[in-house]
């Protein structure tokens, strides 16, 4: 497959094709978004919870996540990898911000970076990309900024937040974001968001209209146990918690009967060897 690119992101944008994108947080989970040929590859902070079990994205730094965009890295070999710059690392200045943002292309091995915000975050967009950083922007749900929006909540469900989703989103792609991350907007208001703009938007939460889609690998895969707590956009495309579970059950039961290993797992010795050995 040939390479991913910026130019490719645009071309299919252009030729109105949904583009697409999954999360990936570790080597393994790197290989197997770009075997099966997504566009884009995030390295979200999204890690904290799904990958690391922390209470919030909030408790991520990033010397974190570039441990896991490297090993992500090693791994796409076709794919486009944005790294999202986790709480932290981007908010005191545009300085700090494009430093941050040079660890992840620099030690994260990425090829863009990710940051959450609207109209506030244009000196910091407009530093990063004129030093050749491409950023894609994050509007709408900023779980970031989860204490200040009240928890995770649906964003745009009235005009006038519905007209600030909008008004950041413009923001975002004049300060030179490459595309936008919606989250959580009513469709039709990321519709509307999405003829407005001259770069792609991509949903999650935020309807079919979108110009592509992403979602978290670990909750798409179905890779958690029962009971857990999911958003309403997340659709399960596998039950990897459950096959696994049942693999390493069967495992577990066939070292306790002595079927595993049985002789083709194992080494032999010629028997003269042996003979010799045992003498
Ligand atoms: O961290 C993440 O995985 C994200 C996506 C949900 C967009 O930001
Ligand atoms: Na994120």
């Amino acid at each position: 497959r040939k390479k991913v690119t910026m130019n490719t992101v645009r071309n299919l944008y252009e030729a109105g094709m949904p583009i697409t994108m999954v999360t990936a947080h570790d080597f393994p989970s790197g290989l197997v978004a770009d075997h099966a040929g997504v566009d884009l590859i995030l390295v979200g902070d999204s890690l904290a919870m799904v990958g690391l079990g922390m209470e919030d994205t909030n408790e991520l730094v990033l010397e974190d996540i570039l441990h896991h965009s490297r090993a992500v890295a090693r791994a796409a070999k076709s794919s486009f990898i944005i790294c999202d710059l986790p709480m932290g690392s981007y908010e005191i200045s545009p300085e700090h911000a494009l430093t941050s943002s040079i660890k992840v292309i620099q030690q994260g091995r990425a090829h863009a970076v990710k940051l959450e915000g609207g109209t506030e975050m244009v000196p910091t967009i407009k530093r990063i990309t004129s030093m050749g950083v491409p950023v894609l922007g994050h509007v709408g749900l900023t779980p970031q900024r989860q204490h200040s929006l009240g928890g995770f909540r649906v964003q745009g469900k009235t005009a006038e937040s519905a007209a600030r989703v909008l008004d950041d989103a413009l923001a975002v792609q004049e300060a030179g974001c490459f595309a936008i991350v919606l989250e959580a907007v009513p469709t039709p208001v990321a519709e509307l968001i999405t003829k407005e703009l001259k770069i792609p938007t991509i949903g999650i939460g935020a309807g079919n209209g979108c110009s592509g889609q992403v979602l978290v690998q670990i909750d798409m895969l179905g890779n958690f146990p029962p009971g857990r707590f999911l958003p309403k956009f997340v659709k399960t495309y596998e039950n990897i918690f459950e096959r696994s579970r049942t693999a390493i059950e069967t495992y577990i039961d066939e070292v306790r009967s002595r079927v595993y290993p049985g002789p083709e797992h194992s080494y032999s010795i010629n028997k003269n060897e042996l003979t010799e050995f045992e003498r």
